[in-house]
């Protein structure tokens, strides 16, 4: 950049400084940095430390599913009694939402979710699943404990936090949308920012990533019923044919994302299953089929929902069978996008920063997967982190979602003091600021 003359750069000078003043950088703050520090070395302290490890284990042996993490809550309830911290409960079932600090001043939230999965652990360890068919596989015991673990900090800290930090322990994130559920609760009405991490596996544990703007997809799920006409296979012309419709129309969905979609906007359209008829020489009935569909944008989502139903409609009425489609009765609500908001972002970023070293935070790829944290996204400025776990000496290479699935537990500590760091850090932010 040329300057002309010396009067301007000094209005530019002058303007720079003004915002430096209004809007000063949170990442170079060394007091930031240096509470992240005294956070980690605090929950890294052997005896913090064993009772995390403890915490995890519990809930690690004893998994539940959505909206029945009865056990999960109760021990959370304990833990919370033991530290003196107030909470309410039962929010959206099992859900616990505490709350630490001032009572007045802006209130950030952490979010935890508690739920585990429908299959069977083959992790052979000492504390694997007691529970045959649930599992922890996608690390939410572990979120439960760094959260219980920033309680724990944050508790021992209350007094100079200048504001509240409501500490969310959130049911049924596996397809039952609990976010959305403890949102219609009411519980974070008063919550004016949002923050989670998920482990990663992919990533080796002492390192944290995340992205600003679009961070994991929209994703819904849909189930068609196509009706026919059952009949002898040898005589087709008797028959309205379900299956020869359901080809044409599984076919047809794919036009969707070759045809429709812009090649540079990330969309999903799968189907996982058919089933339809019995015998080699039977044209069934119906068949029945359904699926997944994603994007990156909520409104990429919206505009496959519509298209999907009306191609499923229209291409059976093609080859003269009905259908009907289905998007709820799979009991499964669909899931916006999870867009992390630029100001949460670069908050937390500085924050992880101060906590691991600038060189353990990077940028993460776009991935399809989809979180109910994004109702969050949606109502309020939030942002999610992914935080490592993998960690080669430990067999912790295992994808989310994997019965051999495996985390670091050193992520632990790390964990509790970011998630500290972040609501303790907000808080201290000058009330300009939050609101860029
Ligand atoms: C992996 O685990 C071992 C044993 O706990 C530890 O010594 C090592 O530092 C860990 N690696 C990372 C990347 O944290
Ligand atoms: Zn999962
Ligand atoms: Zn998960």
């Amino acid at each position: 950049m040329a300057l002309s003359s010396s009067s301007s750069s000094l209005l530019i000078i002058t303007i720079a400084t003004l915002a430096l003043l209004l809007f000063p950088p949170l990442s170079s703050c060394s007091s930031i940095s240096s509470s992240s520090q005294q956070l980690l070395d605090a929950a890294r302290r052997p005896e913090f430390f064993d009772w995390l490890v403890g915490t995890r284990r519990k809930i690690h042996q004893n998994p539940e599913l959505a909206f029945q993490e009865h056990d999960t809550s109760a021990l959370i309830r304990s833990e919370l009694d033991a530290l003196g911290v107030d909470y309410s409960w039962p929010v959206a079932k099992t859900g616990v939402v505490a709350s630490i600090g001032s009572g007045d001043g802006p209130v950030i939230g952490l979010r935890a979710d508690m739920d585990a999965l429908p299959m069977q652990e083959l992790v052979d360890w000492e504390y694997k699943s007691k529970v045959n068919g649930k599992m922890h596989a996608c690390g939410h015991d572990v979120h439960v404990t760094m959260l219980l673990g920033a309680a724990k900090l944050l508790q021992s800290k209350k007094n100079d936090l200048k504001g509240t930090v409501k500490l969310v322990f959130q049911p049924a994130e596996e397809g039952y949308a609990g976010a959305y559920h403890v949102i219609q609760d009411g519980a974070v009405d008063d919550v004016e920012a949002m923050f989670c991490m998920h482990v990663d596996p992919t990533i080796p544990t002492g390192t944290i990533s995340s992205r600003p703007g679009p961070f994991l997809a929209a994703s819904g799920r849909f189930l068609a019923t196509i009706q026919g006409t059952g009949g002898h296979a040898a005589i087709p012309h008797r028959a309205i044919d379900p299956i020869l419709a359901a080809s044409f129309t599984i076919l047809s969905l794919q036009q969707l994302i070759s045809r429709e979609s812009d090649p540079l906007e990330s969309r999903v359209v799968s189907v996982g299953f058919v089933k339809g008829g019995e015998a080699f020489n039977v044209i069934p009935d119906k068949v029945t089929f359904g699926g997944t569909f994603r994007s990156m944008t909520t409104e990429g989502l919206s505009y496959l929902m519509k298209r999907i139903r009306e191609v499923i409609e229209t291409q059976s009425a093609v080859h003269r069978c009905t259908a009907t489609v289905d998007f709820k009765d799979t009991e499964l609500r669909p899931y916006p996008a999870t867009v992390n908001d630029v100001g949460m972002y670069n908050h937390a970023k500085g924050v992880a920063e101060s906590l691991v070293g600038e060189t353990n935070v990077h940028v993460c790829p776009l991935v399809m997967g989809a979180e109910d944290f994004s109702f969050y996204t949606q109502k309020m400025p939030s942002a999610a982190f992914n935080i490592g776990v993998r960690n080669e000496s430990l067999g912790a290479v295992h994808l989310l979602h994997s019965p051999h699935f495996v985390a670091d537990e050193q992520a632990l500590p790390i964990g509790a003091a970011f998630h500290a760091a972040v609501a303790m850090a907000y808080l201290d932010r000058p009330s300009l600021e939050v609101k860029m």
